[in-house]
C-alpha cells in the first residue's frame, strides 16, 4: 500500500506506524490533528479491527474525532479520561531539545491541552521539520475575535523587544473570511523567521489580553518519532 504513497505521505506513514506501537490495552490516548495524526488514528483503527486492541481516544479536533469514529475507535472527552497515558500529535517544526511548533492545522489549543495532560506526548513528524532554531514555520496564535485587532496591535508591540528575525503578524483566513477555530476563535501567524528564546516569546504572548494560547509547546514533547520515505524510522 505505501508503495503508491508520495515520497512524504511514505514518511508520515511510517512515524504513524511506529507510534502506534506506544498504545497498549486499556489505554487512555490523546488524538493529534493533521495529516500524520490522520495516518495514526487510521493505523490505530486497524489494530482495533485487526488485533482487537482495546483502548479510548481523546481527539483534538472535530476533525480527528470524525475520523476516529470512522475507523471504530472508542471516543471519550478529555474530562471523561480525566489523565491520558500518551498523546501522539504531529508538529510544524522541532528543534534538539523537542520543543515544537504547532498550530498549522488550527487544533493548537486543544492540542495543547491534551497533550499536557498526559504522561508522555509522542510526536510523529518527517525530517523536513526538524530545525536548529525554531520560528521558520510561522507561529499560530489563538485570539478571541473580540477586539481582535487590538490583540493583534499588542502582539506587534511586544514582538518588538523580542529576539526575533521577523515581525509580520497575518490573520489566517479560510477563504474569504477568517479561519475559525473549534472553540469559535481566530488564528494570527507569526512570521518571526527565527526565535531566539521561545520561552519567553511563549509566556509572553499569553500574558497578552485577548491571546488564548500560542503554538509554542515548551518542555511538552518526550519522543520524536522521525519517519523516512524509504520507511526507516528513528526515535528522538
Ligand atoms: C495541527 C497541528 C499539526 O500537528 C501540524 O500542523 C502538523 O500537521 P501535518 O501532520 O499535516 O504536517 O499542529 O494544529
Amino acid at each position: 500500500m505505501t508503495s503508491e504513497l508520495s515520497p512524504v505521505d511514505r514518511a508520515k506513514f511510517a512515524s504513524a506506524a511506529r507510534a502506534a506501537e506506544f498504545v497498549e490495552d486499556g489505554m487512555r490516548v490523546g488524538l493529534g490533528t493533521g495529516s500524520t495524526a490522520a495516518w495514526l488514528v487510521r493505523c490505530l483503527g486497524d489494530k482495533v479491527r485487526d488485533n482487537g486492541l482495546k483502548f479510548r481516544g481523546v481527539p483534538t479536533s472535530t476533525r480527528t474525532a470524525k475520523l476516529a469514529r470512522e475507523v471504530g475507535i472508542e471516543v471519550i472527552t478529555l474530562d471523561e479520561a480525566g489523565w491520558l497515558d500518551v498523546t501522539i500529535d504531529g508538529a510544524d517544526e522541532f528543534d534538539g531539545d523537542l520543543n515544537l511548533i504547532k498550530g498549522g492545522g488550527g487544533a493548537l489549543l486543544q492540542e495543547k491541552i491534551v497533550a499536557t495532560a498526559s504522561d508522555k506526548m509522542v510526536v510523529i513528524t518527517d525530517p523536513a521539520k526538524s530545525v536548529e532554531t525554531l520560528g521558520k514555520f510561522p507561529l499560530p496564535v489563538e485570539v478571541i475575535p473580540f477586539g481582535m485587532r487590538t490583540t493583534k496591535t499588542l502582539i506587534e508591540e511586544a514582538l518588538g523587544s523580542m529576539d526575533v528575525s521577523g515581525r509580520d503578524v497575518t490573520l489566517r483566513m479560510d477563504g474569504d473570511a477568517p479561519f475559525v477555530t473549534d472553540e469559535g476563535n481566530h488564528i494570527l501567524d507569526l512570521h518571526l523567521g527565527r526565535i531566539g528564546n521561545a520561552r519567553q516569546m511563549a509566556l509572553t504572548l499569553n500574558q497578552l489580553p485577548g491571546v488564548v494560547e500560542n503554538g509554542l509547546f515548551i518542555d511538552i514533547c518526550d519522543v520524536v518519532v522521525i519517519g523516512h520515505s524509504d520507511g526507516q524510522v528513528e526515535l528522538r
